[in-house]
């Protein structure tokens, strides 16, 4: 059934846990302000949820998260909010790659990078070199990503790489380009925060993952939380297009 284990092309094992979980980390400005705080302070407090969402990772032998933190759309925001969530990204490289590194995470950041300043690049190119060997969890963080971005960047990759070609083009030729390359597709996809819209996150790869949107704000969503995402995963049936009845016959038929 083709060389991916891509999930629109073989039904997954039927599981509990999803394998890939993808996030849209929403609400840190609401948050704040509830909380008469400026909206840095929702940023500060959502990345120490990303810390608890790791460790819940590695716990429930999660082994791909996947992190919106950064769209190419933010860029809109007002400069002094864009300045520091890239100050915040760069403390966060800066503090917790060692420890993702001893707790066996693999990290990368997938977006078009050429964007940020040449520290921020050199840090994200050091954690993705000092955690490459890591085998545990494969933590992904989308910054100045965008799902169409990233399709055109892959066609473009695809259609230089074979310049005498005219026709005949499939997925298959498609996927090794793009960001996600090196994931299964996204089993479950959480956005907090109670907007009900993907916001030009992974396009592509969503394409038949299980949706899962909640009003908790970002900095709310503690484990417990997870947990109940992670359960109303386990009661969907993923039937990718065929019967209930094919499913139970013969579940990777
Ligand atoms: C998500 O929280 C974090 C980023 C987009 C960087 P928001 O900053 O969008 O928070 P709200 O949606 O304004 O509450
Ligand atoms: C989506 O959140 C992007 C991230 C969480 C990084 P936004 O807050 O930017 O999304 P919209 O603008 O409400 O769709
Ligand atoms: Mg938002």
């Amino acid at each position: 059934m083709g060389i991916f284990s891509s999930s629109t092309r073989q039904v997954p094992e039927a599981a509990a846990v999803p394998r890939h979980v993808a996030v849209i980390m929403d609400g840190n400005g609401r948050w704040a302000k509830k909380r008469f705080l400026p909206r840095v302070a929702g940023h500060v407090k959502g990345v120490e949820l990303v810390r608890e969402m790791v460790r819940a990772c590695l716990e429930r032998g999660i082994q791909y998260l996947t992190l919106f933190a950064f769209s190419s759309e933010n860029w809109r925001r007002p400069a002094d909010e864009v300045s520091l969530l890239m100050q915040l990204f760069v403390k966060a490289l800066e503090q917790e790659v060692e420890k993702l590194d001893r707790n066996g995470v693999r990290l990368r950041v997938i977006g078009d990078l050429s964007a940020f300043e040449p520290r921020l690049q050199s840090l994200i190119r050091q954690a993705e070199n000092k955690t490459a060997g890591n085998t545990r969890l494969d933590l992904n963080i989308a910054a100045n990503y965008g799902g169409r971005w990233d399709i055109m960047q892959a066609l473009n990759k695809m259609l230089a790489a074979q310049p005498e070609r005219r026709e005949g083009w499939g997925e298959a030729d498609l996927e090794p380009y793009l960001s996600m390359h090196f994931a299964p597709e996204p089993d479950l996809f959480i956005r907090t925060g109670g907007e009900e819209r993907i916001s030009n996150f992974l396009l592509w790869q969503l394409a038949y993952t299980e949706l899962y949107f909640t009003p908790t704000l970002w900095p709310d969503f503690d484990t417990a939380e997870f947990d109940k995402a992670i359960a109303s995963y386990g009661q969907r049936e993923r039937r990718f297009g065929r019967t209930s009845e094919q499913l139970t016959e013969k579940p990777n038929a």
